[in-house]
């Protein structure tokens, strides 16, 4: 049977890399598309590590329609696509509003073009909780209004779904899926998340000044209304992300005519406070980590966690692993890269 063919847009990136992998073992034949603007191509070993196969992989600007048309000219026909690709720093879009608003805007449309051009219809888009703000109930769930967004990252992922709101009609099976905070690696410590630079989110600065790369954590703030203090989010294990792509993918395949658009929260449904997360990350690795209370950071959700109810009723998806197991796959992760220096 000739397996169908998947372009992962963004693929060598964290979540697209751990997608690719959960792609192959369900039978599908990822293709990558990514700029490495923002990756290097170690993430693509790791997949070749967990499933024995070398990822076909084209290097390019997914904002260039040119490059694209060439990519579903030579590596296709494809049966669906998934759109990773996009800048994701909250703070660096502050700074470069402009760069955010044209990469993710400009990929996803050329993307879309593409497909239309070559008559593909599936598609599944890498959303974020951001498009709720702090939204006025927890858990929230798929039909909480937009916020206004609190920075232009976060507008691009609303404005993007806007476009996909209106563009489905034109003959597209859309489903956006809205991620909450993930975090973990995948168990096979082949695969995890690689932050250039600094890291912003508190999985990998977790692990990095765990492994002694960081001096200290300091925990953003320990005065919100919260149990402790601290703020809350909903961490889900990203190969329990991956996994919904798929669930996703095959939900598309499953609906008989076109113009679908769906939109899902992809979260555990619990909430679970920062210092709630460095406890448990110091008791299933036995690691003190050194960390501090410092001030609020500008920006940041008092707290959030998801309703998953309409994503595990109709895709069939759960979240498999605990936050325990994504702690361990994460340290085991950082534990095989290179030292610090
Ligand atoms: P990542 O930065 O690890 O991966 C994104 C990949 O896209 C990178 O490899 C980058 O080089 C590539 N890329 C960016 N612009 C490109 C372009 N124009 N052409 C080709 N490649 C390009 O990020 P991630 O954490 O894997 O996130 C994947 C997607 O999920 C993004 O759309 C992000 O906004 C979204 N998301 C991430 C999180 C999170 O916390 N990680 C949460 C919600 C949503
Ligand atoms: C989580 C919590 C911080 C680092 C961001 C984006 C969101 C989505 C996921 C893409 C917060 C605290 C963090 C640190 C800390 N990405 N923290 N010390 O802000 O919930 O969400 O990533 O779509 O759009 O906004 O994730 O991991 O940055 O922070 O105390 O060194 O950890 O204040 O409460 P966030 P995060």
């Amino acid at each position: 049977m000739t397996q169908k063919r998947i372009l992962v847009t963004g693929g060598a990136g964290y979540i697209g890399a751990h997608t690719a992998v959960e792609l192959v073992q369900a039978g599908y034949e990822p293709v990558i598309v990514d700029d490495l603007s923002k990756s290097d191509p170690t993430l693509l070993n790791g997949i070749e590590k967990i499933t024995g196969q070398k990822p076909n992989f084209q290097k390019g600007d997914c904002t260039h329609y040119e490059f694209l048309s060439s990519v579903f000219k030579t590596q296709g026909p494809f049966s669906g696509v998934m759109h990773f690709a996009a800048y994701k720093s909250v703070g660096e879009s502050v700074q470069k509003p402009l760069e955010y608003f044209r990469n993710n805007i400009d990929s996803l449309i050329a993307v879309l073009e593409v497909m239309k051009e070559f008559g593909v219809r599936d598609f599944i888009f890498s959303s974020s909780c951001t498009v709720y703000g702090q939204p006025d109930q927890i858990p929230v769930n798929e039909s909480a209004p937009f916020k206004r967004a609190e920075s232009p990252y976060g507008a691009t992922k609303q404005m993007c779904e806007r476009i996909l709101e209106d563009a489905h009609t034109t003959g597209f099976r859309i489903i956006s899926l809205r991620y909450f905070n993930p975090i973990g690696a995948h168990p096979s410590a082949n695969l995890g998340e690689l932050p250039i630079g600094i890291p912003n989110n508190l999985g990998p600065y977790i692990t990095q000044t765990a492994a002694g790369k960081r001096e200290k954590l300091t925990v953003f703030g320990d005065d919100y209304a919260t149990p402790d203090g601290s703020c809350i989010r909903d961490f889900i294990h990203v190969v329990d992300l991956a996994l919904a792509h798929v669930k996703a993918l095959e939900y598309l395949e499953k609906q008989s005519g076109t113009n679908t658009y769906q939109v899902f929260n992809l979260g555990t449904g619990i909430g679970i406070s920062v210092l709630e997360l460095i406890t448990a990350f110091e008791k299933v690795t036995g690691v003190k980590l050194p960390y501090g209370i410092g001030p609020r950071r500008a920006g940041d959700i008092e707290k959030v966690y998801a309703d998953p109810t309409k994503v595990n009723t109709i895709l069939h998806w759960k979240t498999k692993f605990t936050i325990e197991e994504a702690l361990l796959h994460a340290w085991a992760w950082e534990k095989k890269l290179p030292a610090k220096g």
